[in-house]
């Protein structure tokens, strides 16, 4: 094993836990100036939005120096979309809150004007995304917009159905990714797809919480502010409101 493998399993599976637990009980303001929260951010999160995001590699990135932050991480399976320094700027330049999400959300009730979530709610198991689409309904304030992209079942399974096929005509590439864990680089604990959801099972969910005004919107359309801006990946996407 490569020491900067040695170290990302070090950071994820022992310091990052430890740090996060240290704060789960913490509460945060809301900054009156910003348009919401984005949960499970990532990398990607407007400036005027605060980011909520457990991942170690968020966090890090404020705590070390820029070189020793390249020779742990340039190669991990998140920067394969980007050049270090694209990944780097991004990533350094967010407002962030750095939280394990399974714990709840660390706002008050009814603080938070609108909320944002893509590709991160299938990382949750069925029973704790639902404990933390209720975290959601108590921190959302009234009127607020909650607007949810998850990667769709249905395409997957589109996806797969198409590997099939080419695998009846002996290429047996594209099954691959789905039947093996093929991936290239580290995956960290937050990497797996624990519930993936079609329009019925998520809209199920957030109905029985108590969200109204559900509808299914496309890329970058919708009522939340910045919507044009803030989607930057496809998928069901799912608004509602309280
Ligand atoms: C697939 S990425 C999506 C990032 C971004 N929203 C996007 O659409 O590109 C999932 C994000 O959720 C975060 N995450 C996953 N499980 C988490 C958890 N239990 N608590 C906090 N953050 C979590 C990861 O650190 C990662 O940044």
């Amino acid at each position: 094993m490569k020491i900067n493998d040695l170290i990302k399993i070090i950071g994820w599976e022992l310091i990052n836990p430890f740090v996060l637990k240290r704060k789960r009980n913490k509460i945060y303001d809301f900054p009156s100036t910003l348009s919401g929260i984005n949960i499970g951010c990532g990398i990607h999160n407007p400036s005027n939005w605060l980011g909520v995001d457990g991942g170690f590699t968020h966090y890090l990135i404020h705590k070390i120096p820029k070189g020793m932050y390249k020779l742990f991480f340039s190669g991990q399976k998140m920067v394969t979309n980007y050049t270090f320094d694209e990944y780097y700027k991004l990533s350094k330049s967010i407002q962030l809150v750095h939280h394990e999400l399974k714990y709840g959300l660390p706002f008050k009730d009814n603080s938070i004007p609108n909320i944002y979530s893509s590709h991160f709610l299938e990382h949750l198991f069925r029973a704790d995304a639902k404990k933390l689409l209720e975290q959601c309904y108590r921190v959302l304030a009234r009127g607020g917009t909650m607007r949810i992209c998850v990667p769709s079942i249905e395409y997957e399974i589109d996806c797969m159905q198409e590997a099939i096929e080419k695998y009846k005509t002996k290429n047996s590439d594209d099954i691959q990714q789905f039947i093996t864990s093929d991936t290239v680089g580290f995956n960290s604990v937050y990497s797996d797809h624990r519930y993936m959801y079609d329009y019925k099972r998520l809209s199920e969910v957030l109905n029985d919480i108590g969200f109204i005004n559900l509808r299914e919107c496309k890329y970058r359309e919708g009522d939340l502010p910045d919507v044009a801006i803030i989607d930057t990946r496809e998928g069901l996407i799912i608004e509602c409101s309280k």
